[in-house]
């Protein structure tokens, strides 16, 4: 694993972005594998004032998120949906056919996980993936757990993650319980794999993903078995680091 320490949440996004920028560089036909949150709002706002400036091009890039909150529509304002159109979509040249999220509000959530699963191994698999991480560990919506899902499946969100992700509702009851969530495996067979953290909530996560041990109840520890991980994270974030 390799460990780029930044010293602030500014440039650290700066990093993020031109390594996102550089593999389109290297493959613009590039399958990315993307999250929402807080963390990578930095790394899209740069991607998209490189964009401006014509630094890079995303027209022959699919993208494929990590999650989306089941029960929830695309249009829905608080889902992932609208999260990646409002903050990066609809600011670039990537056509509305190459990026897929779940689909929240499906009817048939065994059959869309499948489908997700398919169309991700369609594409050729993940080439490039973008991950935050949640102070329990998780990456995706994988939630520290005896065992977790190896493909796309429908997950409970744990307390702590619903509380976290209050902020961006208007209470706790409006979040959604569950999120349709990508495997541990879909991400494990991406051939890179970044992972931003920033702050110091972020420490102690870094701290056990780092740990030279694996364990389910730490999601983000079975990285330390993947062969192209770069861990970008800022001081605060990187403070437990030895
Ligand atoms: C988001 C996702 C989550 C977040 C994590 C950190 O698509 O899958 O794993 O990356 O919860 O969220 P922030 O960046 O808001 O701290």
């Amino acid at each position: 694993m390799r460990i780029i320490i930044e010293k602030d949440y500014n440039s650290l996004s700066k990093t993020a972005s031109l390594l996102v920028a550089s593999q389109t560089v290297l493959k613009p036909d590039s399958v990315l594998g993307l999250a929402t949150g807080s963390t990578p709002l930095g790394m899209y706002n740069n991607l998209i004032e490189m964009y401006k400036r014509k630094e890079v091009d995303f027209s022959k890039v699919t993208t494929f998120n990590l999650d989306e909150y089941y029960g929830l529509s695309a249009n829905h304002p608080q889902s992932y949906n609208t999260y990646m159109r409002e903050n990066f979509f609809d600011h670039i040249n990537i056509p509305p056919s190459q990026f897929y999220l779940p689909k929240g509000d499906t009817e048939n959530v065994t059959s869309e996980c499948y489908k997700y699963e398919e169309k991700i191994a369609q594409a050729g698999g993940i080439d490039f993936q973008v991950l935050g991480i949640g102070e329990n560990g998780h990456i995706g919506f994988n939630e520290p757990d005896e065992s977790l899902n190896v493909q796309t499946n429908l997950v409970d969100l744990t307390p702590q993650t619903i509380q976290a992700n209050s902020r961006f509702f208007d209470s706790f009851e409006e979040v959604p319980k569950q999120a349709i969530s990508i495997g541990i495996a879909t991400i494990m067979k991406a051939k890179k794999i970044l992972l931003l953290a920033s702050g110091e909530n972020k420490a102690e996560a870094i701290a056990q993903m780092t740990s030279g041990y694996v364990t389910t109840k730490v999601p983000a520890s079975l990285l330390q078995t993947h062969q192209d991980v770069i861990l970008l994270v800022d001081e605060k974030a990187g403070k437990l680091l030895r």
